[in-house]
């Protein structure tokens, strides 16, 4: 690049050159340079596109996750209703769609383009001009959920489609299917499970959940991905065939999946539904059937569609992955909030491309429920869940020799006591120091929201497990400088730094080290309620039953947990030990009005100067207020930041009280 180019050149450049690598790393999988070199070229950019404000446009690359968490979804009607698909389940029911096909063409040619269903959303994108300016969920096919700030994070999503630019009166619509690697989608539940979040299903729940995320910046670290399998310029197909859309689109730069096919008759079409069936396996994203559609765009317009499905379209789904094998034996294995979960030790089988040895049986419910006994030969299924499960018992192959599985009474992993919850399916070994426990506990004791240990993650704790120089948490600050060099990745800095972190959360309060105790029910507010009304861990640790049930707030479930974690020999322990190290056990600032928000609904909308959306709803929830998306009559108000749109409107419509951030903030600091 010329050094004298004009600021305005060099950023176009740049663009496309960023532009160009992006296109070759998340849409054809195939990247032409490394990774460093490539955020080099978006650094530059940064630089420029900083010192020239006045030059930043939205289809900037530099411009994924600008946004700022939003203010709620906003419906939005699709221009065209987003059809669903008839479904096929069986070699038949494809050979009748040929007929009535054939029927339509009268005689024409009638080819078929077969593609992966991909198993996960749908998604309309609008592009006008050729950058991209919205992206709506399908809904209910013709209304649905406004989710730009969330698309543009989507790395194969291109931001800016030269080749759009000068398609369309009315923009043009691209539409296809958002859905989550299971690279990705194990990564994301990895994650969620360390931070004691519940786990998603399946790859398609995830993906969904995603996507309603109201925070694009949590969006953009999950990785979602995006396959284009349709375009419409002013609402109609702009090629004559589907298989020349699906071309075009290719060449303009969306990511279309390479996986389809033209097929001359439903004999091919069948072929190619029973080659995926067992391909399936192979891709690293699920996909739940074949698509199977007339290429002729004209005959597609001939045979038209119901109010649901187009006639032209089926969609062939694959059938249930089961086996059936032989219940081996039942094991009880310990999770790591100390459930215990019964595990079906199977003969091994050969389902969907993996052997399986071994599926959940969740609880005793379940166990009573499927009336399974160990000898007795199951069917068991891989849904889109990533754990196979007993599905049902084939009875009349029950062996004589078949026995009933009873729980231990005792954790099989510490020999500590296993309580039942009243309202709970599930057994748990409520014993701290389980050796089953400390890696989960010691990272929920670190994580954010308990005493905040910067730079204790999962790699690190499991190295301090595995040397013997952690049990629980207690024994970090006990941790010396020399301990930790020496471990993996850790040099004299980083050592410091940590440290540092460990005895700057010795500082935290009350309620942040009953949270990170990991006590079952003791979630973020109940340990600031406790940590209030009894104002020393002592006195909470010594409480009675009715005590604890006096509080405000405390119902019998947590009253109990509580009473139980204080029994426990070895979590007395800890707490001594965390005593002495000089952690702060008391409440220092016992303030007033923690409950000023009880029973409130409230709506937080637009943007906030101060304070990110997330971080307001924790106050309002930690104030005993309850965070709604909608505005409606039983809103008692609204806090409207900067830009807030419909939700304002409809609060003064129902006269629903609004505040400001000041007011907000004012509320907040009230005692
Ligand atoms: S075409 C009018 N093609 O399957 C035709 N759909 O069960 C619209 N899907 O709502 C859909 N992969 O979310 C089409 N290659 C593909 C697809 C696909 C997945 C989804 C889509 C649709 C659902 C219908």
């Amino acid at each position: 690049m010329s050094v004298k180019a004009a600021p305005v050149e060099q950023i176009d450049q740049l663009r496309d050159r960023i532009r160009y690598h992006e296109h070759r790393y998340f849409v054809l999988d195939d990247p032409e340079i490394a990774d460093r070199d490539f955020d080099e070229l978006v650094r530059q950019l940064r630089q420029l596109e900083a010192g020239h404000p006045e030059l930043v446009t939205s289809d900037s690359p530099t411009q994924r996750a600008g946004g700022k968490p939003g203010q709620g979804l906003i419906a939005v009607e699709h221009s065209l209703p987003m059809l669903s698909l008839d479904n096929a389940y069986a070699e038949s029911e494809l050979l009748d769609f040929d007929r009535r096909v054939q029927e339509s063409a009268a005689g024409r040619q009638a080819g078929f383009i077969c593609e992966l269903k991909i198993d996960g959303l749908s998604l309309a994108l609008t592009f006008e001009d050729g950058s991209l300016v919205r992206g709506v969920t399908r809904g209910d096919g013709l209304q649905g959920e406004d989710v730009t700030a969330n698309v543009r994070t989507i790395r194969s999503v291109p931001l800016y489609v030269p080749a759009l630019r000068r398609e369309g009166q009315g923009g043009v619509e691209v539409r296809g299917e958002v859905f989550l690697s299971l690279a990705s989608f194990q990564k994301l539940n990895r994650e969620r499970e360390l931070h004691g979040e519940s786990l998603f299903a399946n790859p398609r729940n995830a993906a969904a959940g995603t996507l309603r995320t109201l925070d694009p910046g949590i969006v953009a670290g999950r990785n979602l991905d995006f396959f284009v399998y349709q375009a419409l310029v002013d609402g109609r197909v702009p090629r004559r065939d589907h298989s020349e859309v699906l071309e075009w689109l290719k060449e303009a730069g969306f990511k279309v999946n390479p996986h389809w096919k033209r097929c001359a008759s439903v004999r091919e079409v069948v072929d190619f539904c029973q080659v995926w069936e067992t391909r399936r396996e192979e891709l690293s994203y699920e996909i739940d059937g074949v698509v199977v559609k007339v290429d002729s765009i004209l005959l597609q317009q001939d045979m038209g569609e119901t109010s649901k499905f187009p006639r032209w379209a089926v969609a062939y789904k694959f059938r249930a992955r089961q086996a059936t094998t032989v219940v081996n034996d039942i094991q009880v294995q310990v999770g790591r909030t100390g459930a215990l979960t019964p595990v079906a030790l199977l003969e091994p089988v050969r389902l969907a491309g993996s052997t399986i040895s071994r599926a959940t049986l969740h609880n005793l419910d379940e166990i009573a429920r499927l009336g399974i006994k160990i000898g007795d030969t199951v069917w068991v299924e891989k849904g889109g869940d990533v754990i196979p499960k007993v599905v049902k018992v084939v009875e009349h192959l029950r062996p004589p020799e078949a026995r009933d599985f009873a729980m231990p009474h005792q954790c099989p992993v510490c020999q500590g006591e296993v309580f039942r919850a009243e309202d709970e399916a599930v057994l748990r070994c409520i014993n701290l120091t389980c050796p089953a426990k400390p890696r989960e506990t010691l990272l929920h004791f670190s994580s954010r929201r308990a005493l905040r240990i910067e730079g204790l993650g999962e790699a690190l704790v499991s190295q301090l497990l595995e040397k013997g120089l952690v049990r629980d948490p207690s024994d970090l600050y006990a941790l010396k400088l020399e301990d930790l060099i020496g471990l993996e990745r850790m040099g004299p800095k980083s050592a410091a730094n940590l440290l540092a972190q460990i005895e700057a959360s010795k500082r935290r309060g009350l309620s942040q080290v009953i949270f990170g105790l990991g006590i079952r029910h003791v979630g973020e507010r109940t340990a600031m309620v406790l940590a209030r009304h009894f104002g020393a861990l002592e006195n909470v640790s010594r409480a009675t039953p009715e005590s604890l049930e006096s509080v405000f707030e405390v119902g019998p479930a947590v009253a109990e947990s509580v009473r139980r974690f204080f029994t426990q020999s070895g979590n007395l322990r800890i707490v001594e030990k965390l005593r002495l190290a000089g952690l702060n056990l008391e409440e220092r600032h016992a303030e007033s009005a923690p409950t000023d928000l009880q029973g409130q609904q409230v709506v937080v909308t637009g943007r906030l100067a101060t304070l990110t959306r997330e971080e307001a709803s924790r106050m309002i929830t930690l104030r005993g207020g309850r965070v709604t998306a909608a505005v409606s009559k039983k809103t008692s108000f609204v806090v409207a930041g900067e830009d807030a749109g419909g939700k304002l409107v409809r609060a003064r419509q129902l006269g629903v009280a609004v505040m400001d951030e000041t007011k907000f903030r004012r509320l907040l600091n009230r005692q």
